[in-house]
């Protein structure tokens, strides 16, 4: 029932676009990157969105809160079809949470900010830059494994090997056609050193053990509490599925990935 989607990051790659609002509020083609990974949740039948935001992130509260003056404002002129699409931005059963992290320590420092709202359920972690389009929404997918097999699921996909040291890679025995057990993984490793090519994409289903370790963890690879690493202790002691998803992966924290993403939003739109 919860996702986080951490968004506290300063979206440097992006600078100057990102210097005053948020990279999660770039829109592709009319709607923000943001509002596309709360409608893959919501579609997975999530309910709870917990971002956890900081500095400068205001607009995305905004975003996802009612909008009075607007509303009223189309309301008096009759633009029925403008004040449905200002209020399907989020369905009315959605509950939006947002922590603040003080301080951008790391991926795996802000899911450790979600802990107290998440208490022992498994939960889905959504990186809005990694903009995910498929026929079934991939955290959908990724619930409906989860639901079979009772256990973290990470989403990944081959990449090309000199793009290793962006992702945090996967070492595995095949399962099934598209699952296969964890049994290794190091965080943006370099290509000579990457043991296999299968990264991970912004898509995790984790149980709550992982902040176990999340609170044990050492600072990793930049000097960040990463994500990955506590992924890793996790695996030793949970069974772990990587799921090669059906569908397409955009990274809109790259300006080719966002311009790909336009390109093909845009045509289908
Ligand atoms: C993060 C994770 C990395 C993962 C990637 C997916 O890295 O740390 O393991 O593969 O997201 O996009 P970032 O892109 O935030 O540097």
């Amino acid at each position: 029932t919860k996702a986080v989607f951490p968004v506290a990051g300063m979206g440097s790659r992006f600078f100057p676009a990102s210097k005053a609002s948020p990279k999660e509020m770039m829109a592709v083609v009319d709607k923000p990157l943001i509002q596309y990974a709360v409608e893959e949740a919501v579609a997975a039948g999530i309910t709870d969105m917990v971002f956890i935001t900081g500095r400068n992130k205001r607009s995305i509260e905004d975003h996802f809160d009612k909008a009075y003056e607007l509303e009223a404002e189309l309301a008096m002129r009759g633009k029925t079809e403008l004040l449905r699409i200002v209020r399907d931005v989020i369905p009315s059963h959605i509950n939006c949470i947002y922590i603040r992290q003080s301080e951008a320590l790391g991926l795996g420092h802000a899911v450790l900010c979600a802990k107290p709202v998440l208490q022992d359920e498994p939960f889905a972690v959504i990186l809005a830059d990694d903009l995910c389009d498929g026929e079934s929404p991939i955290v959908k997918q990724m619930v409906e494994v989860f639901n079979q097999h009772q256990c973290s699921i990470l989403g990944v996909q081959n990449v090309p090997r000199e793009q290793t040291n962006q992702y945090g890679i996967v070492s595995s025995t095949p399962h099934t056609d598209d699952l296969e057990w964890v049994n290794g993984i190091v965080e943006k490793p370099k290509p000579e050193l990457a043991p296999t090519t299968l990264a991970v994409v912004g898509r995790y289903i984790l149980t709550s053990a992982i902040f176990d370790h999340l609170q044990n963890v050492k600072p990793g690879a930049g000097g960040e509490i990463q994500l990955t690493d506590a992924i890793e202790m996790l695996m030793q002691h949970e069974k772990m599925l990587a799921y090669r998803f059906k569908g397409t992966r955009y990274d809109c924290g790259s300006k080719l990935g966002y311009l790909q993403a336009t390109v093909d939003f845009g045509l289908k739109h």
